[in-house]
């Protein structure tokens, strides 16, 4: 059983981190969609909607409440999405609430003063909340996803997107519900390192295809070191899928893992700079890659931590 401490810092952590990622989600596919779907663009903009006021939520109930770590990692925001969800919004005509991650910047770390019976309540049912809007957010990337692969629907957005949306979204939401139902932390990052070692390398590979894939093709430099990533991460992944039968492999593998994130999230990092300097040319938007760069930080610091125990 999770100490009440803990149940409400770890929820919330996760949750502002996923929540974001979400909403985003939604934002890049009714980016990606001619005006001609406006009946679909509508529903992806009203989930885009409940999940932004749901991170709001999470903002305040945030203060003072998460740990040093997950603030300084840069997986909640990095010192660049303000200024990629403004030039998004601007490019994109769609709304993006702005004053949440000015509040998010301005976030504490947890104090002594957590009034745990209060927010213990509050945080149970935000949680329940945010699984419920999370589950429809599934739903609606499954109707999506279905769509486009029986040609019904034109999108700028691979359906290996919308399949890796999916699968994120699926995962999270399992954590959350392990949180829901009081699960401890080690079930909690036993869950976590299993989902690292089977498949980090995979989304961390179609991570690199989707930058290669957006690029303008005058951009050979950039191609060929997104493409190189794909495929360092494409050997990395043998070598975690032979964890599961060896292993003791395990330190050098993720050791190699590690190595390998870090410098793909300075890669993406230096692309989200050159994208709002107007120096790169490519399809994608600024906001896409910058959640990729907070998607790595993620995975690093639970790596970090995970190592070394
Ligand atoms: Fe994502
Ligand atoms: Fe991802």
């Amino acid at each position: 059983m999770l100490p009440r401490r803990d149940y409400i810092q770890k929820t919330l952590e996760i949750n502002l981190f996923f929540l974001r990622l979400a909403k985003e989600h939604a934002i890049f596919a009714a980016a990606a969609m001619p005006a001609t779907y406006e009946d679909i663009i509508t529903q992806l903009l009203e989930l885009k909607n409940k999940l932004e006021s749901l991170l709001k939520e999470a903002v305040e109930l945030s203060q003072g409440v998460l740990s040093p770590e997950v603030l300084a990692s840069m997986e909640l925001v990095t010192h660049l999405t303000l200024e990629a969800e403004q030039k998004t919004q601007q490019l994109t005509g769609i709304s993006i609430d702005l004053e949440i991650t000015q509040m998010e910047l301005t976030l504490e770390p947890e104090g002594q003063g957590i009034n745990q019976a209060h927010l213990f309540e509050r945080v149970t049912v935000f949680n329940e909340q945010a699984i419920r809007t999370l589950k429809i957010a599934t739903q609606a990337n499954e109707v999506l996803l279905d769509q486009i692969l029986r040609c019904k629907i034109a999108t700028h957005l691979y359906p290996t997107i919308v399949q890796h949306i999916i699968i994120e979204t699926q995962f999270f939401t399992m954590l959350l519900e392990k949180l829901q139902r009081n699960e401890d932390l080690t079930s909690i990052n036993e869950a976590i390192l299993e989902e690292l070692k089977l498949n980090w390398n995979e989304i961390l590979k179609e991570h690199a295809q989707f930058v290669r894939g957006q690029l303008d093709p005058e951009e050979d430099q950039l191609f060929n070191t997104a493409d190189a990533f794909s495929n360092v991460f494409d050997q990395l992944q043998i070598g975690t899928s032979l964890l599961a039968v060896q292993p003791e492999y395990s330190p050098e593998v993720l050791q190699e893992t590690l190595q390998a994130t870090a410098s793909l999230r300075d890669f993406n990092q230096m692309e989200v700079q050159g994208i709002l300097d107007c120096d790169i040319r490519t399809i994608t938007l600024p906001l896409f890659v910058d959640h990729l760069t907070r998607e790595a930080n993620h995975y690093l610091r639970i790596l970090h931590s995970l190592m070394y125990i």
